[in-house]
């Protein structure tokens, strides 16, 4: 009989976290808030899929292209393992579960979020899919289904209000972690300088 990997063989130097949710609700705005304020990295997918060639041919039902999921996964291993890593995608299902230490999944309303994606653009099929995926709660039940669910937290995103108390809280958890890991005075950049010369996608 193989023997069995540890869940988590590698002790991170820093959490990392993942920001999830239907287009628009905020994520980017939040990673980018929370980034500057601890120094952790900010991984936006959308990004770097197209930076390292991870993207397919284009879905024309869904108007976006398809995501080479094992490459993205494969380019990402060794800096998921090193930790400090804030990753903000609209799907967090197909993400290795020992890759994270705390899944935050943002929800807004229904008519603010209409308006948000009105604004960019977004019509018909496409608009459409991505309100049925907010009004149905997709992208919580797939963090729920995925990841423990001690460790899933709904928050809020409908204001600058709820914007700066949840950008708040996430830094609090981020120094508890540091904490109850008794990592004593760290110091962010030089987590952020490590973990930016790891970044080696295939
Ligand atoms: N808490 C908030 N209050 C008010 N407006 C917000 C809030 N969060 C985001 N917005 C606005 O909503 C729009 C979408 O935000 P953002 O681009 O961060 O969403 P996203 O979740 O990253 O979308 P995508 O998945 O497409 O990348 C932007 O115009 C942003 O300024
Ligand atoms: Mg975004």
């Amino acid at each position: 009989m193989e023997d069995q990997l540890p869940v988590n063989p590698v002790r991170r130097k820093a959490p990392n976290i993942m920001i999830t949710g239907t287009p628009g609700v905020g994520k980017s705005r939040l990673c980018n808030q929370i980034s500057e304020m601890t120094g952790l990295q900010w991984l936006e997918i959308s990004k770097i899929a197209k930076e390292y060639s991870c993207l397919e041919e284009f879905d024309e039902v869904y108007q976006c292209p398809v995501l080479d999921e094992d490459k993205l996964l494969d380019g990402l291993e060794e800096i998921m393992c090193v930790g400090g890593n804030i990753v903000d995608y609209h799907s967090c299902e197909f993400f290795p579960e020992r890759w994270f230490d705390v899944v935050f999944v943002l929800r807004t309303d229904n008519t603010l979020l209409y308006d948000r994606l009105v604004t960019r653009g977004y019509t018909g099929k496409k608009l459409e899919d991505n309100m049925d995926c907010e009004i149905f709660q997709t992208v919580l039940e797939e963090a729920k289904s995925s990841y423990k669910e001690e460790i899933v937290h709904e928050l809020h995103s409908n204001t600058a209000e709820q914007l700066e108390f949840n950008a708040n809280n996430i830094c609090l958890w981020i120094q508890e972690w540091f904490d109850r890991h008794q990592v004593q005075s760290v110091n962010q950049a030089e987590v952020e300088t490590h973990v930016t010369s790891e970044v080696q996608m295939a």
